[in-house]
């Protein structure tokens, strides 16, 4: 067992964390706000290479931006850690930047006891989605799980430039995204901390959470088209209204969602959408909502998925308008390595600190990590289970906790 200095390790991941809060590491007084290929993101990657650079790692970037850190050569064998530095669109401090500070210390730590544990530290580029809508793109793009066309053409922010456009203006190589998968070359094991996003370690008092599986998602919209009309002048039995036929469907999703998780918990969210022409006087013409639907079981999603887009087909027909799903994404439910979720467990019992075995309900890259390197999670509770959000609140002395486990787990796994 790795005993550490849990109180100074606390001290420099709360240093790290509150200056990546800084104004020069966001680009909002409101959030933290920091999206790939942004000078605060980019400031954000530097802050972390002068880290690692301080301690003797040799810190490079794949072909689209991840920020990879190793005190070995690039492909030899190394235990993976790390998580994300973007955050979401209303960010707060902890949202993956707590992973990467985590794995940060991780590094300090193992280079102060001596001994060379091989480690490789990986940020992944834009896991949020903020900046082109599509969650987990740099872990995807790491495990091939987008294709060339997608990057180049469908793919946008949200002004419409494509993601291989603003990856060639940063300076990346993007042609040679393909090579990405090459920093999980060598990996022998790989480990991600990262907030709950959720209220069970809290109200149940524990400290630690070893995730055991992670929930699958597709992300998709659906398209409502109508017909604008005067709001005043336009009597209701004459309307096409596309918002009507969206708001049936939301309450929908609600009632399929709440349907499926009598059998395993299931959720769908419709959080995003476009209306237009989106004025107060206006019949709504088209309406966008974007559909986030989850579950550990994909035939839970699926039938949730292909039941929500059968009822708008029809509720659409039914108020004379057209509709369209298309699916933005899909990233598959994930089991955890039993080995590595094994030695998490012996490392947490035997500081005597309060912990559980949990599934994740919220996605991360370690979920494309997982099919090519044996994976697993660490969750510290966050304060209420709120993330996504600036009030995201956590202790860096749960995240010290995190380190030293990883710590001991890796010596463990690698001995
Ligand atoms: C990741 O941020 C998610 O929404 O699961
Ligand atoms: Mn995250
Ligand atoms: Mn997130």
């Amino acid at each position: 067992m790795t005993r550490i200095d849990r109180e100074r390790s606390a001290r420099r991941i709360e240093h790290d964390i509150e200056t990546l809060a800084g104004p020069a590491y966001t680009s909002s007084s409101e959030a933290i706000c920091r999206y790939a290929y942004t000078d605060v993101y980019e400031r954000t990657l530097r802050y972390f290479t002068d880290q690692l650079e301080g301690l003797g790692f040799r810190v490079w970037r794949d072909p689209v931006g991840t920020l990879v850190a190793s005190n070995v050569e690039p492909g030899a064998p190394a235990f993976g850690i790390g998580s994300h530095c973007d955050s979401n669109r209303n960010g707060g401090k902890y949202d993956g930047t707590l992973g990467v500070c985590t794995a940060l210390e991780v590094c300090r730590l193992a280079v102060e006891a001596g001994g060379g544990v091989p480690l490789r530290l990986i940020s992944f580029l834009e896991e949020e989605g903020s900046g082109f809508g599509q969650m987990l793109l740099g872990s995807r793009i790491m495990a091939q799980r987008v294709t060339e066309e997608e990057l180049r053409t469908s793919i946008v922010d949200e002004d419409g430039v494509p993601f291989w456009d603003s990856a060639a203006r940063a300076g990346y190589p993007v042609e040679r995204w393909r090579d990405s998968i090459r920093t999980l070359d060598g990996l022998t094991g790989w480990v991600e901390v990262h907030i709950e996003q959720g209220r069970v370690l809290q109200d149940t008092a524990r400290r630690i959470g070893v995730v055991q599986a992670i929930a699958g998602y597709v992300h998709g919209d659906l398209r409502f088209a109508g017909r604008a009309d005067h709001a005043g002048a336009t009597p209701m039995g004459y309307r096409n209204d596309a918002s009507v036929v969206a708001a049936e469907c939301v309450l929908e999703l609600e009632r399929l969602a709440e349907d499926a998780s009598r059998r395993v918990p299931t959720v769908g969210t419709a959080g995003e959408g476009t209306v237009v022409p989106n004025l107060i006087n206006v019949v709504p013409a088209e309406v966008r909502v974007g559909l986030d639907i989850r579950s550990v079981e994909r035939d839970s999603y699926r039938g949730v998925v292909d039941a929500i887009t059968s009822f708008a087909e029809t509720a659409a027909q039914r108020r004379g308008l057209r509709t369209e799903y298309r699916q933005r994404q899909e990233t598959l439910p994930t089991t955890m390595d039993a080995g590595v979720v094994a030695a998490l467990e012996r490392a947490v019992q035997a500081t005597g600190q309060p912990y559980r075995l949990m599934p994740s309900g919220a996605s991360h890259d370690t979920q494309l990590v997982a099919p090519h390197v044996p994976s697993a999670m660490l969750f510290v509770p966050c304060l209420d289970g709120v993330s996504h959000s600036p009030d995201e609140s956590a202790s860096s002395d749960d995240a010290a906790l995190g380190a030293e486990l990883m710590l001991t787990a890796i010596r463990d796994l690698v001995a």
